[in-house]
C-alpha cells in the first residue's frame, strides 16, 4: 500500500465552483443555520459523552436505560451504551405505531416486471411478526446467525427485521454473488439457516438465487446449514429437498402477527456484512444494535432533512450497506416511507428511475456515481420526458464523483434547485461519515466536504503527520464513533492489523485507518480521492484484488495472476487480469473467456474482468513480489514511470507492452 501507488492521489482535481444552498430550503431546513451547525460540531468536540447521550437519549427508545456512553477500556474493541436494552425493530416499527403514524406508508415497494406494493407501518410490523414467529417455529433462535439472500423484493426486507426482531443476526449477501462466494459466507458465519427466493428478475433475466442456494450447499455448507426458506418470486420450477426446504408463503400462512421483541443488549449484534479488503477473503464487518441504531438513525436524519411527507428512494440492494442503513434501518427508525426498487435501469427500460419519480413523487433520491454518469451517457432527453418536480434533495454513494456528472445531476434531475448530498462512508462505518448537511453547507462538485458533527477527521501521512493543505495522505478517523463496526467476525487480528495498526499515529492511539487517500483544499473541504490500498471499485461495488487473483489462480490452467483496476468513464474502476499460465498450457480467446466465466463462478458476475492478458511471466522484483505499478500503467496504456532498476528481467516488460 502506498500512496504514490495510484498517481491520482496527488493529481489535484481544479474545481472552484460553489453552491450554497438556496435560500427557500435553507429556509425550511431541520438544521438551517450555520450557528446551529457549528454549535452541534462544538459541542460533539468539547464533551463527547454528552454529545452521544443527548442524542441516544433523545432519538432512540431504550427498554432499559445505559449508563456507560462509550467503554474505551478494551480499546479499539469500543462498547457503546453498554448497559442499554434495545430492539432495533421496536424503534423502527412499534414506535411510530405508538405516536399514532401506523396508517403511514412505510414501505413502498416497485417490482421489475411493473407489480407494486405499498406496505403501511402496521401492516410492515404485522409482516414481520408473522415472519419473526416463523423463523422461531424452525428453530432459529436468538444469536443464530440467518444469511439472507434474497432479491430486493419486501420479503428481503421482512426477513432482516424478524431476524432483528427474535435477535438473530443476519448476514445479508447480494444475490449477485455466486454460489461459490455464497457458501464461504454461509460457512465463515456458520449460518444455519437461509432465506432466499425461488429467483428474482434482473435486466429482463431471471438470477436463479435458489439453484445458487443448493449448490452452495452441495459444495460444501451442508456442515452449517440445516434449514432453507424460499420466498416464491418468479414462480419458476425449482426443486424442494425434503426437511430442508421450506415455503415462506406455506411457514407464514398460519404465524400470529404479534411477535414481542427481544429484549437485546446494546453490544449484542445486529448482523454481519461481508466486504473486501486488499488482502484475504472478505471480511464480515461486525455491528451491534444499539450504536448502529443511533448513528443510521441520525445520519439519515441529519443529512436527509427528513419531513413527515417525504418520499426518499435510495437504489441500493439490500445486500451491500447502503441498503441496511438507508433503505431499512435509517429511513424506518425515523417513521420515514421508504421506496424499494427491485430492479436496475435496462436498455430497453432507460426511463425506468424516472417513471418511478414521477410516479411515486420521490422527494429525496440517493444513488451512485455510476449510475449517474450511465445516466448522462444515455442523454438528457430520456429524464426531460418525465416530470421530476417532486425532487428536493439529491444524494450520491460509493465512489467519488466526477464534477462533470455532479454538475449534471444537479441541473439535469435536479433542476438547479436541488442540494446534493455527496457521503462518503464504509460498510465499516455503519453510517455516512463525511457529508453536506444540505440546508446549511454550501457544496463543490466532486467534494464530500466537511464531517459530521461528532466525526474527527484528518489526512495523514504514513507516520501519522498531518501533512499540508491540499496535499494527498491518508484519511484517517481520531474519535470513535456509535455506527463503527465492533470487531471481523471471528478474526479480531485481522480486525487490529487493517484498521488501527496501519498508521503509526504519532502521540494518539486508536485511530481508524479507512483505506482512502483525500486531500484538504483551502476552505476545509475534503476531497476523497480513492483507495490506497489493493481495493478495487467496479460500479462502487468494492472487490480485493486478490479475491480475484485466488479466483484465476484455483483454475487448472493458471499458474500465476496479477489483477489491477483501470480507470474506466463509467464504472469508474474495471478489472484488468494478467495471468500466467501452467506449463503446456497454451493461451487462447477461448481460454481467455473461460477464465472470465472462472470467476464469474467464483465470486460472481460484479467481478467479471474486463480483460484478461496473458503472459508468460509477470514482472517480479528480483525478491519475488509482482510489480502491480508496472501493471497499472500498462493496463492504463500509460508510459511506465518510476524505478524499475528493482525489476528481476527487464525483458518481461516489452513483451508485455506488446500484449497490453
Ligand atoms: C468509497 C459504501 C468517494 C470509498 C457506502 C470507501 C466513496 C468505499 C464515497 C466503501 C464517496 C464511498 N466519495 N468515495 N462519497 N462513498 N466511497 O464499504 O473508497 O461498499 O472506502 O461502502 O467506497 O465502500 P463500501
Amino acid at each position: 500500500m502506498s500512496l504514490d501507488k495510484k498517481n491520482s492521489i496527488n493529481n489535484i482535481l481544479e474545481e472552484s465552483r460553489i453552491f450554497p444552498p438556496s435560500k427557500k430550503f435553507a429556509e425550511n431546513s431541520n438544521i438551517r443555520s450555520q450557528k446551529e451547525f457549528l454549535s452541534l460540531k462544538k459541542q460533539a468536540l468539547n464533551n463527547p459523552t454528552k454529545f452521544w447521550e443527548s442524542f441516544a437519549k433523545s432519538e432512540i427508545d431504550w427498554f432499559e436505560p445505559f449508563q456507560t456512553v462509550l467503554d474505551s477500556d478494551n480499546a479499539p474493541f469500543f462498547k457503546w451504551f453498554k448497559e442499554g436494552k434495545i430492539n432495533i425493530t421496536y424503534n423502527c416499527l412499534d414506535r411510530h405505531i405508538k405516536k399514532g403514524l401506523g396508517a403511514k406508508t412505510a414501505l413502498i415497494w416497485e417490482g421489475e416486471p411493473g407489480d407494486s406494493k405499498k406496505y403501511t407501518y402496521e401492516e410492515l410490523l404485522k409482516e414481520v411478526c408473522k415472519a419473526a414467529n416463523a423463523l422461531k417455529s424452525i428453530g432459529v433462535k436468538k444469536g443464530d446467525l440467518v444469511c439472507i439472500y434474497m432479491p430486493m423484493i419486501p420479503e428481503a426486507m421482512f426477513a432482516m427485521l424478524a431476524c432483528a426482531r427474535i435477535g438473530a443476526p443476519h448476514s445479508v449477501v447480494f444475490g449477485g454473488f455466486s454460489s461459490e462466494a455464497l457458501k464461504d459466507r454461509l460457512i465463515d458465519g456458520n449460518a444455519r439457516f437461509v432465506i432466499t427466493a425461488d429467483g428474482g428478475f434482473r435486466k429482463d433475466k431471471v438470477i436463479e438465487l435458489k439453484q445458487a442456494v443448493d449448490a452452495a450447499i452441495e459444495s460444501g455448507a451442508d456442515k452449517v446449514v440445516e434449514k432453507v426458506v424460499v420466498v416464491q418470486r418468479t414462480k419458476k420450477n425449482i426443486s424442494m429437498v425434503d426437511d430442508r426446504d421450506l415455503w415462506w408463503h406455506e411457514l407464514l400462512k398460519d404465524q400470529k402477527d404479534q411477535c414481542e421483541p427481544e429484549v437485546m443488549n446494546s453490544e449484542d449484534r445486529l448482523f454481519i456484512l461481508y466486504t473486501s479488503g486488499s488482502t484475504g477473503k472478505p471480511k464480515g464487518v461486525v455491528h451491534t444494535i444499539g450504536g448502529y441504531n443511533l448513528w443510521s438513525h441520525l445520519t439519515f436524519k441529519w443529512i436527509f432533512d427528513l419531513k413527515d411527507d417525504d418520499i426518499y428512494w435510495c437504489t441500493a440492494d439490500v445486500g451491500w450497506i447502503t441498503g441496511h442503513s438507508y433503505i431499512v434501518y435509517g429511513p424506518l427508525s425515523n417513521g420515514a416511507t421508504t421506496l424499494m426498487y427491485e430492479g436496475v435501469p435496462r436498455p430497453s427500460n432507460l426511463g425506468a428511475f424516472w417513471e418511478i419519480v414521477q410516479k411515486y413523487k420521490v422527494s429525496i433520491f440517493y444513488t451512485a456515481p455510476t449510475a449517474i454518469r450511465a445516466f448522462m451517457k444515455s442523454g438528457r432527453e430520456i429524464p426531460d420526458k418525465y416530470n421530476l418536480e417532486s425532487l428536493r434533495l439529491l444524494g450520491t454513494v460509493g465512489e467519488p464523483i466526477n464534477p462533470e456528472a455532479w454538475i449534471w445531476y444537479k441541473d439535469v434531475i435536479g433542476k438547479n434547485k436541488c442540494p446534493i448530498v455527496d457521503t462518503w462512508w464504509q460498510t465499516e462505518t455503519g453510517g455516512v461519515m463525511i457529508s453536506p448537511l444540505p440546508g446549511v453547507v454550501a457544496t463543490k462538485p466532486g467534494s464530500a466536504t466537511f464531517p459530521l458533527p461528532g466525526i474527527e477527521v484528518e489526512i495523514v501521512d504514513k507516520n501519522g503527520d498531518k501533512v499540508e493543505e491540499n496535499d494527498g495522505g491518508y484519511l484517517i478517523i481520531k474519535k470513535p464513533w456509535p455506527g463503527m463496526m465492533r470487531t471481523i467476525h471471528g478474526n479480531s487480528e485481522r480486525y487490529l492489523e487493517s484498521y488501527w495498526e496501519y498508521i503509526s499515529f504519532k502521540g494518539e492511539k486508536n485511530v481508524y485507518f479507512a483505506g482512502d487517500g483525500a486531500r484538504i483544499d483551502e476552505d476545509g473541504y475534503i476531497w476523497i480521492m480513492g483507495r490506497v490500498d489493493d481495493v478495487i471499485s467496479v460500479s462502487g461495488h468494492r472487490l480485493g484484488t486478490m479475491e480475484i487473483e485466488s479466483a484465476l489462480v484455483s483454475h487448472k490452467s493458471v499458474a500465476e495472476s496479477a489483477v489491477v483496476g483501470k480507470k474506466d468513464d463509467l464504472k469508474g474502476e474495471v478489472i484488468v487480469a494478467f495471468v500466467s499460465l501452467e506449463k503446456d498450457v497454451n493461451g487462447s480467446s477461448e481460454l481467455v473467456e473461460d477464465l472470465k466465466k472462472h470467476v464469474v463462478h467464483e465470486i460472481g458476475i460484479i467481478a467479471k474482468p474486463e480483460k484478461i492478458i496473458i503472459s508468460d511471466s509477470l514482472p517480479k522484483t528480483r525478491s519475488g513480489k509482482i510489480m502491480r505499478r508496472i501493471l497499472r500503467s500498462l493496463a492504463a496504456g500509460e508510459e511506465i514511470s518510476g524505478d524499475i532498476s528493482t525489476l528481476e528481467d527487464s525483458s518481461v516488460l516489452e513483451k508485455l507492452k506488446e500484449l497490453s
